[in-house]
């Protein structure tokens, strides 16, 4: 229940009111379903001057989400969200008809957050006709998620490359939950050419170290319970790293997480944080990550750590 909804009930406010209360609320936020409309409200802003932040999602919004777009609104005048469940980058039917959809909860964190705009298309108005494009990232997506969801991050960059030319935005938020999608962005973004500032932002957890997640919402509460067990092994990883080889470190973790029953280890790999090619020992490189995919039940779960931090 919204704000002006629990004032109406607590003062026995008539209904009537109510359904103003809520369309009142609403109306500080701007949904746009195609990118005709979006491309005119945005033309009005940047003639204003005003910049404009981008936060791509497809949905189902949580903290995680949020703290990109309380980034983005404390950076730019304006800050879009998009909402939308983008067929082309599930390699998985199931995956996609089972993906949370809770666009009315979202609309209501974007406008307590700060957010102007949601663009939530259909996919008739995102692909009018198939997207045949296909790129090239290597070699940042023929590792972990690159081999093990094949089109994925074709996929990912035919959709988010639609977004950034209809927002043109001056900078656009990805989480490093999802390590290697940013790494790809960032690598299209120099191979079209954009003028766009790509905005990192941390990984935002639950209390027990769990990486917050829409698929969390699809976990039963004895899977939510064992999943936190694979974060616990990655922050757990880090002080073993300290004295063990990178290769004992790999197999800590991949032994550990698999030892829960109901837990299943897709890949653990140990990687540059900038090529995101494997590493085989702990002076390499600069900057160090491990990134795990786990299957807990029918959901697929990824999470990563940061064993050497990027410096400047
Ligand atoms: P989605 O999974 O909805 O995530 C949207 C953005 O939120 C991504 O940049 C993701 O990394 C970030 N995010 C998710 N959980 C987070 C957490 N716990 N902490 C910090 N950031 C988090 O990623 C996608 O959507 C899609 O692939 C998309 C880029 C929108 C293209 O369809």
């Amino acid at each position: 229940m919204n704000l002006a909804s629990s004032l109406a009930e607590t003062f026995e406010i008539p209904q009537i009111i109510t359904y103003f209360a809520d369309f009142f609320e609403c109306i500080m936020i701007k949904v746009i379903t195609t990118v005709k409309e979006l491309k005119e409200n945005l033309k009005i802003c940047r003639e204003a001057g005003k910049s404009i932040g981008l936060v791509p999602t497809m949905g189902a919004l949580h903290e995680g989400h949020a703290s990109l777009v309380r980034r983005s609104v404390a950076e730019n005048d304006i800050t879009v969200v998009s909402d939308f469940v983008n067929p082309t980058q599930f390699n998985d039917k199931n995956d996609l008809n089972n993906y949370p959809r809770t666009m009315e909860a979202d609309c209501r964190l974007l406008e307590k957050v700060g957010a102007q705009y949601v663009f939530a298309p259909s996919v008739e108005e995102m692909y009018p006709e198939p997207d045949t494009r296909t790129f090239d990232f290597t070699p940042l997506d023929k590792v972990m998620e690159g081999p093990n969801r094949p089109g994925h991050f074709n996929g990912v960059a035919q959709i988010v490359s639609k977004l950034f030319y209809a927002v043109e935005p001056d900078r656009a938020y990805f989480g490093e939950k999802d390590f290697q999608q940013l790494a790809i962005i960032r690598e299209m973004v120099r191979q079209l050419n954009l003028k766009i500032e790509i905005v990192g932002c941390p990984i935002v957890r639950e209390e027990d170290g769990m990486a917050l997640s829409s698929r969390n919402m699809l976990l039963s509460k004895a899977e939510r319970k064992l999943a936190a067990n694979i974060s616990r092994t990655l922050f757990e990883s880090r002080y073993y790293a300290r004295h063990h080889t990178l290769a004992s470190t790999r197999k800590y973790v991949i032994d550990t997480i698999n030892s829960y029953q109901g837990l299943e280890v897709e890949y653990y790999e140990i990687v540059d944080g900038r090529t995101l090619q494997p590493v085989d020992n702990w002076d390499a490189t600069d900057y160090i990550v491990g990134c795990v995919t786990v299957h807990c039940g029918k959901v697929r779960l990824i999470d990563n750590i940061k064993y050497k931090e990027e410096c400047c």
